[in-house]
């Protein structure tokens, strides 16, 4: 059988900037510039094992207009019904978000948007919070440090997998003092549940994944969720795929990618990294890499 990497080379692009080329096809991605609810009208109903994105945060990114908070939330439902015709009943969507910022009141969007996945009849199994080091320093309140994922699911049968992402336990050799496993070590020699609390780099100027985009996933973050939310062989859409964090996330793990985004520049660069990533040359932050702690021994 020919290696996977090859499946990816028969579409290569060249763009006349010295001998950088680019992917323009890959056998397991499918990838488009494109208007969200375009892209995902053309797409059949349930066949999506998980759905994950960051949308825009109606903050005036460089990526976004501002508008009316009720504009907002209607622009995001639409989103959210087309994810929802498009999961599969053991499917989950994850949605990331931080906070709409209005006027130095915080508007954390977790909370404005959670009725409208409920509205489908969702169940919520996980609000994961991510907290990583670096951002704003505000002066009239405290710096936010964390922002959230919304883990839903569309029935109660539905895909996880702990054991891919577990990590280290803190006393693996710890062992039962009493009872009738005395002796046996106590914990999971696989490693323990990561907790609905991950802390993981966000992606800074000096991050090995640092593109130009300005609010990128870091590919860890999303390889979790593909691991424990997804089999191989199954598929992972982003409406919002800036330059492609989630689809590289999935082709790591030997999922189906399907994304789209407005911005061409953006999925120019989502192309490049799939291109690199085939090639063996993309640089990522390993999942499970503790985070730099200058005062450890
Ligand atoms: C927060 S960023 C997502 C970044 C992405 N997680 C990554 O790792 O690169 C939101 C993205 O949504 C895109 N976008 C905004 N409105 C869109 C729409 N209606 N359809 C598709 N993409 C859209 C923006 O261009 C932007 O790149």
């Amino acid at each position: 059988m020919a290696p996977k990497q090859a499946l990816a080379y028969d579409n290569l692009d060249s763009r006349g900037e010295g001998n950088v080329r680019r992917l323009k096809r890959d056998a397991q991605a499918t990838i488009s510039c494109e208007s969200n609810l375009k892209f995902m009208r053309s797409l059949p109903d349930e066949s999506m094992n998980l759905i994950v994105t960051s949308p825009p945060y109606n903050i005036g990114k460089a990526y976004e207009k501002r508008t009316s908070q009720e504009k907002y939330v209607e622009d995001q439902a639409a989103c959210i019904a087309e994810a929802v015709r498009l999961l599969a009943p053991n499917g989950s969507i994850c949605w990331q978000v931080g906070n709409h910022v209005d006027n130095g009141e915080i508007f954390p969007l977790d909370i404005m948007l959670y009725p409208l996945f409920k509205h489908h009849g969702l169940q919520l199994r996980n609000r994961i919070v991510w907290t990583f080091g670096h951002g704003l320093h505000c002066q009239r309140r405290f710096s936010g440090r964390h922002e959230t994922i919304l883990w839903f699911t569309k029935t109660d049968d539905y895909t996880f997998n702990l054991d891919p992402v577990r990590v280290p336990s803190k006393y693996p050799n710890k062992k039962h003092f009493k009872g009738p496993n005395k002796g046996e070590l106590s914990s999971n020699p696989l490693g323990k549940n990561p907790s609905d609390v991950w802390d993981i780099p966000n992606v800074k100027s000096n991050h090995v994944e640092k593109t130009d985009h300005p609010c990128q996933f870091p590919i860890g973050l999303v390889e979790r969720l593909v691991l424990a939310l997804t089999n191989e062989g199954e598929s992972v859409l982003d409406p919002y795929l800036g330059v492609g964090s989630s689809a590289i996330a999935a082709l790591k793990h030997n999922r189906n990618a399907y994304g789209c985004d407005l911005d061409k520049g953006y999925i120019d660069i989502a192309w490049d990294r799939i291109h690199q990533f085939r090639a063996g040359t993309l640089r990522t932050r390993p999942m499970n890499k503790p985070v730099y702690d200058p005062d450890a021994k």
